[in-house]
């Protein structure tokens, strides 16, 4: 089948990645990729926001199967739109997509179909006395979250009581614009955090291996909260005990709650978990693949990738697609540009080892050519994955070829995967 992938990151990389190696696939195309993409996939240059030009260009190369990568795109509809031109699309609709979009919307969610997560109130714009009041009576810290999509700003742990009322008057004043028009109060929940993927056709899942991504900047998860600064898979954390309890508490009550909202989930519904004492609550529902869990969970990814995603897309799973999905370990760590995810340069010239090799698999992120050279465009530039039997295998071959690979304000982490229980 031809698929068409659309994104730009090291996520879409990492499924192209895949995709392209599946039995059942002929050809990929990526709109609008990377220079690392480009070399597994064609890259086509046309601009997203332009959904019609999309349809256009999938009936141009008779596109099986469109993978939807980021959550924008999601929310912006394309889905809908593809499907209604009668495209198997993996990706849910727009109204589906509201797990991720607004955080209010999923908290009365999983308040309504009784799915563990954290204790929580919402106020909007009109009710920031009520908001005050109810913070007054709350435990430190607390959390407060914007409602809708904030490019991973809109979640601040509040230490303090003053902190905590001014974030709520910023946020409400419209500090976010119309995503903290409305927003979340939650409690702070304790324990660690893992993710778990599951490939959904509306009322059917499957889950891909449990990882833990790192957020923080710094090592010891310190410092700014960013897009991830690494990941590995699986994650010991969601042992057999959790998994099963995050499928039948978490995963099919979601699908089944979703699908009698009249909005069934076809896509990755990615449960973003707190674990403690061998239990898992929500922290957010994500409806795409996580980055940069996807590099790491899709580097041990054994089976037909292609074949579950349509089977997917179409409304009938096929689980015999799946061979194994943790046979072995993977350990992804980025290479981002110093200053991120405040204010970094682009454009320095990438040099050193970045070819496939047996244990290793450089994801690109934010790279892009410039006169003949490869150069850096993002803040997060690289996943560089180590692949082996076990996972401190992984780490060491990731770290490797982390040494190998040099570019003007190289920062990483050296720490991924390192505190795994
Ligand atoms: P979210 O965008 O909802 O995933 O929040 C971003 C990050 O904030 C999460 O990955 C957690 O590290 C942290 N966080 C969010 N909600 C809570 C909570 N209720 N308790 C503790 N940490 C949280
Ligand atoms: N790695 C976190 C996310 O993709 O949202």
């Amino acid at each position: 089948m031809n698929i068409l992938i659309i994104g730009s990151g090291g996520r879409e990389h990492a499924l192209a990645y895949c995709l392209e190696k599946s039995e059942t696939c002929e050809k990929v195309f990526c709109v609008p990729g990377n220079p690392g993409i480009s070399q597994i996939a064609e890259c086509v240059d046309i601009d997203t926001t332009q959904h019609d030009k999309l349809i256009d260009f999938c009936k141009l190369q008779k596109i099986n199967l469109v993978v939807i990568g980021p959550e924008q795109f999601l929310a912006d509809g394309l889905s809908d739109q593809l499907r209604a031109s009668g495209y198997a699309v993996f990706g849910p609709s727009k109204s589906a997509a509201q797990l991720e979009t607004s955080k209010a919307f999923a908290k009365n969610f999983m308040q309504k179909y009784k799915i563990p997560t954290a204790k929580f109130a919402i106020f909007d714009k009109s009710q920031y006395k009520e908001a005050i009041d109810y913070l007054a009576h709350q435990d430190l810290p607390i959390v407060l979250k914007a409602d809708g999509l904030a490019g991973g700003k809109g979640v601040v742990i509040a230490t303090s009581q003053e902190e905590a009322m001014q974030v709520t008057k910023d946020y409400l004043d419209g500090a976010l614009g119309s995503a903290s028009e409305k927003i979340v109060i939650e409690e702070f929940m304790q324990g660690e955090e893992a993710s778990v993927f599951a490939i959904c056709d509306g009322e059917n899942f499957i889950t891909l291996a449990p990882a833990q991504d790192h957020k923080r900047i710094g090592e010891g998860n310190t410092g700014k909260n960013t897009g991830g600064m690494g990941a590995y898979a699986p994650a010991n954390l969601v042992n057999s005990k959790v998994l099963e309890e995050v499928k039948s508490k978490i995963i099919e009550p979601t699908l089944r709650g979703i699908k009698e909202e009249k909005m069934p989930f076809i896509g990755c519904l990615y449960v973003g978990l707190m674990i403690k004492d061998d239990e898992a609550k929500v922290v957010e529902y994500n409806v795409r693949f996580g980055d940069p869990e996807t590099q790491a969970v899709l580097s041990i990814f054994e089976g037909d990738f292609a074949k579950l995603l349509y089977s997917a897309a179409i409304g009938n799973l096929d689980k015999n697609a799946v061979k194994s999905i943790s046979n072995k370990a993977a350990c992804c760590v980025i290479l981002a540009s110093k200053g991120y995810p405040e204010k970094f340069e682009k454009g320095n010239k990438i040099t050193g080892n970045l070819k496939e090799d047996e244990h290793t698999f450089v994801f690109h992120s934010g790279t892009k050519m410039y006169e003949n050279n490869l150069v850096t465009s993002g803040g997060r530039v690289l996943g560089v994955t180590g692949i082996n039997e076990n996972l401190s295998l992984a780490i060491a071959d990731a770290y490797k070829r982390v040494d190998e690979i040099e570019f003007e304000g190289k920062y990483f982490r050296k720490d991924i995967g390192k505190n795994q229980k």
